[in-house]
């Protein structure tokens, strides 16, 4: 799979622009603020009819301006396939396909499978276990559409859920049978969920420990652990321990909404006790093994945009990415770098066709 062309128009800083691409590697240099990262962004967009920076949509629209529109035509198997997000003031996004509008985003997600590796990953460490169960699933839903369906369904329910244990403390009351329908589902939802993040991690775990043997050039051992509390105890029996709490607190303290992803570094936490560079490293191996992981699952290789990844790790570790990228494991890579010499030194190193966008 290949991106084409983009045309980009009121996303962000970028008022009106398009490229064309070449097929293995595409960089965009320029200054700071210049709208490399943003040109990312809306390649990310088509993916995933979201941006991967900025969770608020409309925020997304150039300051000033009523709308923004992004097309992408990309190469599919030999078929030509147009792909546009787009979004007004207040109007509802759209996204189309082939000139279809989808019902549903979630439809799209996994069509045009994509990886990112950006600064912004860092969240990832420093934020809460949301952000990393965000992580989890984003990969698996990529190649599982089903996966997604359900976690959607659990959301769902767990706030329907809330909102009557909200109730029955407003109201000094409870109703066993009406909290039992919410749990029934969860139960079934929460289950599979438990499940699915298992097998999956069971698969990833090696692939990610095998990608930072390699980035690191073998110098540290990491971990990466799934904390879940399915691990002990089944979903039912979770919610039944946890009823009285749940309706003191009025809102559900157990489940699948509770698990999180431990990172490690010689066992501890690498949030504390990892350098910025062995941090940068953890965060490009896993995102790497997400790559490899999709690509595996889904035969299809997605895209990788790598943003500033240069920054921060030694000349070894550039190096070893190079050598990554120098095999067949890639197929269309986009780079962002405020050095154009530097980029260009590191691009020709991995003897790949190559196209720079200076931007200016
Ligand atoms: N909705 C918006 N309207 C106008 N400008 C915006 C909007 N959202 C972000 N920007 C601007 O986009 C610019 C940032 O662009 P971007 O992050 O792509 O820069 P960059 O070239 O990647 O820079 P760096 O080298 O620092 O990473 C900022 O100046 C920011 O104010
Ligand atoms: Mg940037």
């Amino acid at each position: 799979m290949i991106l084409k062309k983009i045309f980009i128009v009121n996303f962000k800083n970028i008022h009106s622009r398009s490229f064309e691409f070449e097929e293995k590697i595409n960089c965009f240099v320029g200054e700071n603020g210049i709208g490399k990262t943003n040109i990312l962004d809306a390649i990310y967009y088509l993916s995933f009819a979201k941006s991967y920076f900025n969770p608020i949509a409309i925020q997304n629209i150039k300051h000033g301006e009523a709308f923004f529109m992004i097309e992408g035509e990309y190469q599919i198997n030999g078929r030509t396939e147009v792909v546009v997000s787009s979004l007004k003031k207040g109007q509802k996004k759209v996204l189309k396909r082939n000139g279809k509008i989808y019902e549903k985003f979630s439809d799209h997600i996994g069509e045009l499978p994509l990886v990112i590796i950006s600064p912004a990953d860092r969240d990832l460490v420093i934020e809460g276990s949301d952000t990393r169960r965000k992580f989890i699933d984003g990969v698996i839903s990529q190649q599982d559409k089903n996966y997604l369906k359900d976690v959607i369904a659990y959301n769902k329910v767990l706030s329907q859920r809330n909102a009557l244990l909200k109730y029955f403390a407003a109201n000094r009351t409870f109703d066993a049978l009406n909290l039992d329908v919410y749990n029934t589902k969860l139960i079934e939802l929460g289950t599979r969920i438990f499940e699915t993040r298992n097998t999956f991690l069971n698969k990833f775990t090696p692939i990610f420990n095998e990608k930072y043997r390699v980035v690191s050039g073998e110098k540290e051992s990491v971990g990466l652990v799934y904390k879940s509390q399915l691990e002990e105890l089944d979903m039912e029996t979770l919610l039944a321990q946890s009823l009285e709490k749940d309706k003191v607190l009025q809102y559900t303290t157990a489940g699948i909404h509770k698990d999180d992803l431990s990172f490690e570094i010689g066992d501890y936490p690498i949030k504390k006790f990892g350098s910025q560079g062995q941090q940068k490293s953890f965060l490009i191996a896993l995102k790497l093994a997400q790559f490899e992981f999709i690509k595996k699952q889904s035969k299809v290789t997605p895209i990788l945009l790598l943003d500033d990844i240069f920054d921060k790790l030694d000349e070894h570790r550039v190096t070893h990415l190079i050598d990554l990228v120098k095999g067949n494991d890639f197929s269309q890579i986009f780079i962002t770098d405020t050095h154009a010499s530097r980029t260009e030194d590191v691009i020709k190193k991995s003897n790949q066709p190559y196209k720079i966008f200076n931007l200016s």
